[in-house]
């Protein structure tokens, strides 16, 4: 969700903001622009409605700005809609100071009605304009821009990380945050600001990721970092040592493919080295055995995906460890009064770790004395940062909007930390925490199984790619894992679908069904197989289309009932969601594909949710 870059150095900045703003293309945007300050022409905007491409035209790839101090912006609209107008970068009205920013001003119409009471006009329907008008107004004030950027901080409420420009500082870059990311890179001759390290490789991979209510001064020299009390302090930096080539396509036409793809290699990378002589080790967690046998409940916060990944393991935690475990919506707990305490484990899932409402609501149960566990795939991201404990997923970095490797990569990591737990407990029975051990570790080499049957998956993608909508329904797991085949298949191929619990259907959704409603009836938890074939039943009775994804020792049943069949290979229940979503992804890949849908930039949808 949005993208900020800002460049300051001794080449001309508009070709190295482009090229970072494409790095940042992923995190889903709706307009671009950019704002080059030179000594010669002062303040220079161009700012456009739609693809980076767009503004790289109107450019001319950069060339036709010469500053070597810019900043450049992807927006994501949440005030006002996507055209050029209310595109970034917002300038005040005298032209002196441009602003890029990525968050929302909340308390904006106040502070846009004062300042249209003192004769100041507006141009866009934007929160972040008053940012750049109210920085003028004081800015007239005292003629010192770091006095006027503190009182804007001081006035403004919500979120923000700010990128910006005055032309009375014409070689520095000012940069302020809270709550949405902003890091710092020290270059060779010349300081960057981005939304996230990406936009930065290029330049360097000598970071330091800003603090809440910091500010900092850029100029090709150097960075000074400033706290909230505006008193000057050094950062801690850190090394990026991962390589530039792990974010791009490498042949693949999707990323979401590339990724769906590398699913065995990056649950290798995040299981192998934490079971060692078949024990699970978690060396990064400072938990005591002492804590875990004082608790009370689990609760588990995310958004999305993440939360699909909480719903499946309310399933295993639970049957691990006998402990209550709550699965709550990040959006939700905030504003919960939630009963949590320092009996209560919060786990944190988030693939980018920096999720608005998740890293908020962790901030609340921290507030009510929780102890918090980040399951985080960015290094050094807020979450990981601020939680208690963090376990990375080292899934890589994910590109696509549509979450696949990060997804597998949590449940799988979650499963670790369920037998860890349940090991300090005394509630799991020696032979079956190995076997568990035994059928994780084969995890990688059945998800490959999976993978090489592709072509069955696209066969069924060519026969339903065309419906309006799509039930998915299933128990227990597969319950949670219809969860997230639903979302899949919304988020990129527009498809209206629905995810059930197939005993909830008669109690209204049944209703829907009717000749060719198609059905993908999940039935791969073995203990409850008979249920569900029952429920395939019911519904082929009502005329329903069923699509069922089964495992290997049920296939010849279920051939027997369904329209078509997909299978997993067999394994302990707690690991058929991490099989059976394979399948799930490739069906919506392959329907997002032949409906040709934008499949790794889904239209309105952003990769890291940097906004309530
Ligand atoms: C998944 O495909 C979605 N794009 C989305 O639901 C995502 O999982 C959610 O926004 C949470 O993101 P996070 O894991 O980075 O916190
Ligand atoms: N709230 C701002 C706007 O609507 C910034 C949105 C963003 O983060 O891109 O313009």
């Amino acid at each position: 969700m949005c993208g900020i870059v800002g460049f300051v150095g001794a080449e001309p900045a508009a070709p190295v903001l482009l090229d970072g703003l494409r790095h940042l293309e992923y995190r889903g945007y709706d307009s671009a622009g950019i704002a080059i300050f030179s000594p010669e022409h002062g303040l220079d905007v161009v700012k456009t409605k739609g693809r980076l491409q767009a503004l790289a035209d109107l450019l001319e790839g950069g060339k036709q700005l010469e500053g070597c101090l810019g900043i450049g912006h992807t927006r994501w609209a949440t005030h006002g809609e996507p055209n050029d107008v209310n595109s970034h970068p917002h300038v005040s009205e005298d032209g002196n100071i441009a602003v890029v920013h990525n968050g929302i001003i909340e308390n904006y119409m106040e502070i846009k009605e004062f300042l249209i009471s003192k004769g100041i006009h507006f141009t866009s329907e934007t929160d972040t304009e008053v940012v750049a008008q109210l920085l003028e107004y004081y800015f007239g004030k005292s003629g010192d821009i770091m006095a006027a950027v503190t009182k804007v901080l001081h006035r403004i409420e919500g979120s923000y990380a700010l990128g910006i420009l005055c032309s009375s500082n014409p070689d520095q870059l000012i940069a302020a945050k809270k709550a949405s990311p902003l890091i710092l890179g020290y270059g060779d001759g010349c300081s960057l600001i981005a939304s996230d390290v990406t936009a930065l490789l290029k330049y360097t991979r000598d970071v330091s990721y800003m603090d809440d209510g910091e500010v900092a001064v850029l100029s090709a020299g150097g960075i000074q970092v400033y706290n909230s009390m505006m008193e000057p302090i050094s950062k801690e930096h850190a090394h990026i040592d991962w390589d530039i080539s792990a974010a791009e396509k490498g042949g693949y036409e999707h990323f979401m493919f590339k990724e769906i793809m590398e699913q065995p290699a990056a649950i290798r990378k995040t299981v192998f080295p934490r079971v060692k002589e078949g024990r699970v080790v978690l060396d990064d967690l400072s938990i005591t055995k002492e804590y875990v046998q004082s608790l009370k409940k689990i609760d588990i916060i995310a958004c999305g995906s993440s939360y699909h990944v909480g719903m499946v393991q309310k399933y295993t935690l639970e049957q691990l460890t006998r402990l209550p475990v709550e699965v709550v919506l990040a959006s939700e707990f905030r504003y919960c009064d939630p009963i949590v305490d320092d009996k209560t484990l919060v786990i944190v899932i988030s693939q980018s770790g920096e999720t608005l409402d998740t890293l908020e609501a962790m901030k609340e149960a921290k507030r009510r004395g929780a102890r918090t566990l980040g399951i985080v795939n960015v290094v050094s991201s807020s979450i990981a940062r601020e939680s208690d404990d963090v376990l990375y997923t080292w899934a890589g970095p994910e590109i696509a909007v549509a979450t696949t490797k990060a997804y597998s990569t949590q449940l799988a990591l979650l499963d670790l930390v369920g037998l860890y737990l349940a090991d300090l407990l005394g509630t799991v029975k020696p032979e079956d925490y190995k076997s568990a051990i035994d059928e994780i570790l084969l995890l990688p080499s059945k998800i490959e199984n999976v993978l090489a049957d592709k072509e069955t998956i696209q066969y069924y993608a060519s026969r339903y790619f065309n419906h309006d909508s799509v039930f998915f329904i299933g128990r227990n797991l597969d319950y949670a894992l219809g969860m997230e085949g639903s979302l899949k298949l919304k988020e990129i191929s527009y498809i209206h679908s629905e995810s059930y619990a197939s005993g909830e259907l008669k109690h209204g959704t049944i209703s829907l069904i009717e000749n060719g409603t198609l059905v993908v009836a999940l039935a791969t938890y073995s203990p409850l197989f008979d249920k569900a074939m029952s429920n395939v039943i019911e519904v082929k009775a009502r005329g329903a289309d069923v699509l069922a994804l089964t495992t290997v020792s049920h296939k010849t049943s279920m051939e027997k009932i369904a329209n078509g069949v997909i299978t997993i290979p067999d394994t302990i229940p707690m690991l058929l969601p991490s099989l059976g979503v394979v399948p799930l992804q490739l069906l919506s890949y392959y329907i997002a594909l032949m409906r040709g849908c934008d499949i790794d930039k889904p239209r309105n949808l952003a990769k890291s949710v940097t906004v309530e």
